[in-house]
């Protein structure tokens, strides 16, 4: 469903994001894909929809300065760099901060948080009415360009999104600049609206520019989680020494999902790979998933924690 921006549109999808589903929203920069960032499944249902093969970590949208101290770690450089441009189409990569209330799948087990606060009346109304951070990616089906009118939104995701905001043509029609705030510089990730000198006047510090920055799959980091421990996939049992994360009929010391269900699976699996990582265990096997739907992006984040090292 399409609806113009008025304030029973706002109600009604700050009640579907509380409800744990998802909602479009126009911002400044693109249509977001918006779901509760604090739940866990409701942001594989943002994986679900956009049929992404793998996790690639998302924005985190905030109103205001004291949610983004609650969820990062925030140096001097980042205040001043929020000052001069939040609320605005700056994407800030920052430390996340330990006890944050974010779910572990909107950082795909990243220790980075990517945080944005957005100056889009729609996306600002929708934070403040569902009382919650908004983890967005652009709302457009994996692989395709971004969504810039709510029409490009229903054409690549149609009614895998119940609610589409309609704010017309959105502004920049170009996501976010993404920088990632280091204490003595900056790592530009994906340019966008604001440029390099004017990162630099504002925050003091220089810009690197990183080529393919903005990481296309989480695995692509080096600093990515990764089990410290051998990982073995498609264990139906558990060898001796090892920590098994069941699933479905195969019962483990853990489960991702006792019911075989593929989102609840989605949004416990960088909880369990902490928690099978930090048990005395001498090494982690899983239990088989489907590669239907988000089992193939489960999978994917599987083979990569599989991988020899
Ligand atoms: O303008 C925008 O930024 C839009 C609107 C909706 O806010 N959002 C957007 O999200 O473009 P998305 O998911 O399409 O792109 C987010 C980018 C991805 O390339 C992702 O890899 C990167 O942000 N990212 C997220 N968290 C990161 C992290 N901790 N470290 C490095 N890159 C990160
Ligand atoms: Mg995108």
């Amino acid at each position: 469903m399409i609806l113009p921006i008025e304030d029973r549109a706002i109600a009604q999808a700050a009640a579907l994001i509380r409800a744990g589903q998802l909602v479009a929203v126009p911002s400044e920069t693109v249509y977001g894909l918006a779901a509760d960032a604090t739940d866990g499944e409701a942001v594989a249902r943002i994986y679900a929809a956009k049929g992404r093969p793998s996790f690639n970590p998302l924005i985190v949208h905030v109103g205001s300065m004291a949610d983004a101290d609650a969820f990062a770690m925030l140096p001097p450089a980042a205040h001043r760099l929020a000052r001069a441009f939040w609320p605005g189409p700056l994407t800030m990569v920052l430390p996340s901060r330990t006890g944050s209330p974010i779910a572990a799948l909107v950082m795909a087990g990243l220790a980075t948080i990517a945080i944005r606060m957005p100056s889009h009346p729609a996306m600002r109304a929708l934070i403040e009415a569902a009382g919650v951070p908004l983890a967005a990616p652009s709302a457009n089906a994996s692989g395709r360009i971004s969504a810039t009118r709510a029409e490009h939104v229903s054409a690549s995701l149609g009614d895998r999104v119940p609610l589409i905001l309609d704010g017309g043509p959105t502004r920049h029609g170009l996501e976010s600049t993404i920088v990632a705030v280091e204490p003595e510089r900056l790592r530009l990730l994906r340019p966008g609206p604001i440029d390099a000198p004017a990162l630099e006047q504002a925050s003091g510090l220089p810009v690197m520019l990183v080529e393919n920055g903005a990481i296309e799959a989480p695995g692509q980091l080096s600093s990515h989680y990764a089990p410290g421990k051998p990982v073995r996939l498609d264990a139906r049992e558990r060898r001796a020494g090892e920590w098994l994360i069941g699933f479905g009929a195969v019962a483990g010391d853990d489960t991702l999902s006792a019911s075989g269900d593929l989102v609840e699976a989605a949004a416990r699996l960088f909880d369990a790979l902490h928690r099978a990582d930090a048990v005395s265990s001498t090494g982690i096997a899983i239990a088989p998933i489907p590669h239907g739907g988000l089992g193939m992006a489960i999978n994917d984040r599987l083979r990569r924690a599989a991988a020899p090292r």
